[in-house]
């Protein structure tokens, strides 16, 4: 089997397309075929060693998917070769096959493809937990969402609009723009390269703050981080929640904290990776919602460009650029 190794931390154009033996499953284990991976930001991170995370090398990126069982360890119940499955992994899915735990796999319906079923885990499961489990959305909130062309962007656009709320998008260009609009924002902030000294930072928070019809946003959605996070913070209404899910943007921002105190405000750190595991039941009930607002046809994952599957430096290499919209899918022919 092929898989895109990281042999040592560093630039992304260093992994490679490599042939190694194909895993052999343990007792409760399974190998994936696996047909899809999506890219997420973790990955441009991970290869460089800038992750929270640091596997041993060699490793490969990509955290879903969705594929094929190939075959099954002896103990193993709840799936059997040939099942058509989504998967989510710490590392490891960009290759031509995965080895994980049954209670790893998903089983999926015939009637979503594989690169639909591999793209849309990760960035509707932060998202919606952001929202419902940490903001509290409900349908009288009005949401500003940052970078919010982007995969945890766009899904959050998706999912607040899906639930009633009235939102407005920030993004960098036009181009992200239309598609927000696309995804029925009620209003746009384009911000370029973010404000650079104290006067940008002021007048970018008097438009944020210019859009809300509320005096305020309710929520923030802030997968950005940087330069960005302060201004946005100041057009936050009466009791906002301010969701802190990343730092796409570089820098980790520091925010003066009598800015929560003026508007009774909270400052609110999302982290869906360890909520998947320590509240694994409320997780289940929001990919069971996830899954029923996508067959009602109430949310649609976009994806907005594939690539093959040994191309995926080039995909890789789109993340650091800023060029991700939506979701990039790996395919494996
Ligand atoms: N807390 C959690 O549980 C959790 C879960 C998943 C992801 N995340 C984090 O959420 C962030 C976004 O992840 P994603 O997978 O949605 O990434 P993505 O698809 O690449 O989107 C990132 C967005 O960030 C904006 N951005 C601003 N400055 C950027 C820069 N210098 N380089 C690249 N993008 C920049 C871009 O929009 P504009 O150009 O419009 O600004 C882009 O759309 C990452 O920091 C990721 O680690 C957190």
């Amino acid at each position: 089997m092929k898989i895109l190794h990281c042999k040592e931390y560093g630039p992304v154009e260093n992994l490679v397309w490599e042939d190694i033996d194909s895993p052999e499953p343990g007792d409760n284990e399974v190998i994936v075929t696996i047909k899809a991976a999506a890219l997420n930001f973790p990955d441009y991170l991970i290869v460089q060693g800038l992750y929270q995370f640091k596997p041993e090398v060699p490793f490969a990126p990509g955290n879903e998917g969705a594929g094929v069982i190939k075959k099954i360890g002896k103990n193993v119940t709840r799936v059997k070769e040939g099942d058509r499955v989504s998967f989510m992994l710490p590392y490891g899915a960009f290759a031509e096959e995965a080895c994980t735990h049954e209670f790893g796999v998903f089983p999926i319906s015939d009637d979503i493809t594989f690169e639909m079923a591999a793209s849309y885990q990760m960035a509707y499961g932060t998202s919606y937990h952001a929202l419902m489990q940490r903001g509290q959305l409900t349908d009288h909130d009005e949401v500003l969402v940052l970078g919010a062309s982007g995969g945890v962007g766009l899904a959050a656009v998706d999912i607040a609009k899906a639930k009633g709320a009235r939102v407005v998008a920030g993004v960098s260009t036009e181009e992200k723009a239309k598609i927000c609009r696309d995804y029925g924002v009620d209003d746009v902030v384009i911000y370029g390269d973010g404000p650079k000294d104290k006067d940008e930072s002021k007048a970018f928070a008097a438009e944020l703050k210019s859009k809300s019809t509320h005096g305020g946003y309710s929520i923030i959605y802030d997968p950005i981080g940087d330069c960005y996070t302060e201004p946005a913070f100041r057009s936050i209404g009466w009791k906002g929640r301010y969701l802190v899910v990343g730092f796409a943007a570089g820098q980790i921002p520091k925010l003066p904290i009598n800015l929560t105190l003026l508007k009774g405000a909270s400052l609110v750190g999302v982290f869906w990776g360890s909520f998947t595991g320590l509240e694994a039941e409320i997780n289940q009930q929001n990919i069971a919602d996830i899954n029923k607002m996508l067959a009602e046809g109430k949310i649609k994952p976009l994806i907005s460009e594939t690539f093959p599957m040994e191309k995926a430096v080039d995909a890789i290499q789109m993340i650091g650029n800023r060029k991700v919209m939506g979701k990039v899918v790996l395919i494996n022919s």
